[in-house]
């Protein structure tokens, strides 16, 4: 309740804030698909557009929670709808894409967000995690990507990745989630050059450590959630902030955005000081507790 309260403030606030500034109307007459809306960095993503005139398209799996978010965007003067999706099926996200069309005519912006985490060493872990964590991060993203790449072409719109730091460089205990967010790099950063000249952009996030229910909901190495997080998620970056970050890069047509400056110094070290940098990860691996370390990364 408090915090659906102060989601509504945070919105009134930016609803405020926007009114006075052409913020309030970046993407009038767009249309954003968003997957894992219902909570973290997709909600808060949801919103943000919405709050600078976007028509938003909420998918997830968890439906009372997406129609509250479309009740709450209504409320305040917004369109959404909300598409129930399960992105590991293909039938879904080609659903999400044809009832995005059906309700608003045009897709300019899609939003691959839906993700999952896990926490287990590879020698620990039954296959299924790794099949899980690729089904959801990877396929998913590229199943809606390929519904919706006609109708992006034909508005010159964006595809949007949220990967991860760990898209980037590697973590202990995480091998199928790094292994999910380079291959999404990867894949949207050949997207890009194979449309290059057709007016696509193609924009790969790079969030640090971000407040959400994402350390909740981390798989353990039977494929059950841990229910659990040792973090304090006060501390991070929060989602709301993530998602004016996005969508600012996705005004201004930017092609990545690496953030938290933890996060950009893990990416300069892996980068320049490869050797160094695996050796600070496992000796920060070696010095804690096994299962808080397992508890904490994302
Ligand atoms: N939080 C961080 O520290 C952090 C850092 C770097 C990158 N990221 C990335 O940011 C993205 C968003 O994560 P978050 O931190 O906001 O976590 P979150 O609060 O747990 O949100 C995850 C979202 O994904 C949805 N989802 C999961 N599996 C799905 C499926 N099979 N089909 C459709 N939707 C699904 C969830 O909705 P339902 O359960 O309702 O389906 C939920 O809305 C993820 O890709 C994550 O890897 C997060």
């Amino acid at each position: 309740m408090i915090n659906r309260t102060m989601n509504q403030l945070q919105w009134i606030r930016n609803g405020r804030f926007y009114q006075f500034s052409e913020e309030a109307t970046r993407f009038q007459n767009k249309v954003v698909v968003i997957t894992g809306a219902s909570s973290g960095i997709g909600r808060a993503s949801a919103l943000e557009f919405a709050a600078q005139g976007a028509r938003v398209v909420l998918a997830a799996r968890r439906r009372n929670t997406l129609l509250e978010l479309e009740r709450q965007i209504r409320d305040m003067g917004g369109e959404a709808i909300s598409v129930i999706t399960d992105v590991k099926r293909i039938s879904d996200c080609e659903r999400l894409v044809n009832e995005a069309l059906e309700a608003f005519g045009q897709i300019d912006v899609l939003i691959n967000n839906a993700g999952i985490s896990m926490r287990a060493t590879f020698e620990e872990l039954e296959l299924e995690v790794i099949k899980e964590l690729m089904d959801t991060n990877f396929f998913g993203a590229v199943y809606c990507t390929k519904f919706a790449l006609p109708h992006l072409l034909k508005q010159k719109g964006t595809v949007i990745g949220i990967s991860s730091i760990t898209g980037l460089a590697p973590l202990p205990g995480r091998s199928g989630y790094v292994a999910s967010k380079h291959a999404m790099d990867g894949f949207l950063n050949t997207l890009r050059l194979e449309n290059m000249d057709k007016g696509l952009n193609v924009l790969v996030v790079h969030p640090g450590f971000t407040s959400s229910e994402i350390r909740e909901k981390a798989l353990d190495g039977h494929c059950l959630p841990h229910g659990e997080s040792s973090l304090d998620e006060e501390r991070m970056m929060s989602s709301e902030r993530v998602a004016r970050y996005i969508a600012r890069a996705t005004y201004r047509r930017e092609r990545d955005l690496v953030l938290t400056s933890q996060g950009k110094m893990v990416v300069w070290l892996h980068k320049n000081f490869p050797g160094i940098t695996d050796r600070i990860l496992v000796y920060q691996m070696s010095k804690e507790n096994q299962l808080t370390i397992h508890q904490n990364a994302v």
